[in-house]
């Protein structure tokens, strides 16, 4: 296993549309291995391929609080999503920004497991807004996309801060 690297924004890189998986090899059990232990060390409670630059549509998340319900999906389809909910959202891509993002309150979910499994998976709440947050990461969006140009820009100003102090 390893840690990989997570891209960070504004990072082009992060507006790439990942592939579906076709093949469920060793190498893509390696990736989610690498992904779930990167996730849990940042720490974080979802990741998509697309934030360590695999273009491919992998997510893991876990809200739990024992850290002990890794769920995986694969190519993962929104069969259902209803209701709204308003939990505010971080990104392990964008470090130090919180925002609320409007979501909805459940989603039932098509994916295939590490092993080409094929399941469908019914959530609300967190794990809800977790799964949508990372499959937007899957089509090249990043959570503070969803807001306005204006706020947008507030946060790459200080974002641009931040780096400037850390250089
Ligand atoms: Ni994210």
């Amino acid at each position: 296993m390893a840690i990989l690297n997570i891209l960070l924004y504004p990072d082009a890189r992060l507006h790439k549309v990942a592939e579906p998986v076709k093949v469920f090899d060793e190498s893509l059990k390696r990736l989610v291995s690498d992904m779930a232990q990167t996730m849990y060390a940042a720490p974080g409670i979802g990741l998509a391929a697309s934030q360590v630059d695999v273009h491919k549509q992998v997510i893991v998340v876990d809200v739990s609080e024992r850290r002990d319900s890794l769920v995986v999906l694969v190519n993962p389809e929104i069969l259902d999503a209803s209701g709204n909910s308003d939990i505010e959202e971080g990104c392990l891509s964008v470090p130090g920004i919180y925002h609320t993002i409007e979501r909805a309150e459940r989603l039932k979910v098509r994916a295939f497991d590490r092993n080409g499994n094929a399941f469908t998976l019914e959530s609300q709440g967190l794990l809800a807004v977790c799964i949508q947050h990372e499959m937007d990461h899957l089509r090249g969006k990043v959570f503070i996309e969803h807001l306005s140009q204006l706020k947008r820009q507030r946060i790459r100003a200080r974002i641009a801060k931040q780096l400037r102090q850390s250089a």
